[in-house]
């Protein structure tokens, strides 16, 4: 069975003092209340060392947002794996929407990271999903697929077994337009499918497959109720403990 994961992405948001404090209120919401599920927060580069002191790592798993496609040396300001992992980060969001359109990051350069991730013992969850214009043209599964194949699908299925898969409709991505769960759940069961085409079907059952874009306390029962739906990755509802927390909530 997949870990069910409920993970926060801050994207470029809170400053540090502000990160502490999101940190800390989350801290002590789920010490007072145990999650029924994994809980990662994701948080910029300049939060990490702080907000690792700061949280429990037995209940919530710390992430970057991004890593460099270098191990190290003169590429300057850029964070290594190597350094993420430093800081007590467990895992690294990796090939997000943003990343790929806003800074050019190819299938190659996200192969490149996701390697130096997995050596450097990070957890990597990898972000794939269709524009609205693929969608319209119902080209959401090839998407899907060939982004699997350029970036993480020359893995062994031992270091398959670090990639969490995040699906995430790019036309839902902070528009308040939520994939429907039976559209969500479509597309997951079809990832599903291709990661046991490639790896077999236990490592695919075992895979956490998480739902991206609008997310929130509201849709989040309704989405994860799904088979295929291990789970959401959540940009905007994880600016707010009772928002994200709302939403770790709809596992009980
Ligand atoms: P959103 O972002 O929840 O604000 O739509 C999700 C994401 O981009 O990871």
């Amino acid at each position: 069975m997949a870990k069910k994961i409920v993970a926060g992405n801050w994207k470029m948001n809170k400053n540090l003092q502000e990160g502490i404090e999101l940190a800390k209120g989350l801290n002590e919401a789920l010490a007072a209340d145990k999650p029924n599920c994994g809980v990662v927060i994701c948080t910029p580069f300049i939060h990490l060392a702080k907000v690792s002191e700061i949280i429990n790592h037995n209940v919530i798993g710390l992430g970057a947002e991004n890593c460099a496609d270098k191990a190290s040396g003169a590429f300057t300001g850029e964070v290594s794996a190597e350094m993420v992992k430093s800081t007590g980060a467990e895992y690294v969001i990796l090939g997000h929407s943003e990343r790929r359109e806003y800074y050019n990051e190819t299938p190659e350069i996200l192969k490149e990271k996701v390697d130096l991730a997995l050596a450097n013992g990070l957890k990597v969850i990898f972000c794939i999903g269709e524009s609205e214009a693929q969608r319209d043209k119902n080209e959401q599964n090839a998407v899907v697929k060939a982004e699997l194949e350029g970036s993480v699908f020359h893995l062994s299925a031992e270091q398959f077994k670090n990639i969490v898969i995040a699906y995430e409709p790019i036309w839902a991505i902070g528009t308040g337009k939520t994939a429907t769960a039976d559209q969500a759940e479509e597309i997951h069961a079809y990832i599903r499918s291709v990661i046991a085409e490639k790896y077999g079907a236990e490592v695919a059952a075992d895979t956490s497959i998480l739902y991206g874009g609008s997310c929130k306390a509201s849709n989040a029962p309704e989405l994860f109720a799904k088979p295929d739906i291990d789970g959401g990755l959540i940009g905007g509802a994880s600016l707010k403990v009772a928002d994200f927390k709302g939403i770790i909530d709809a596992w009980k």
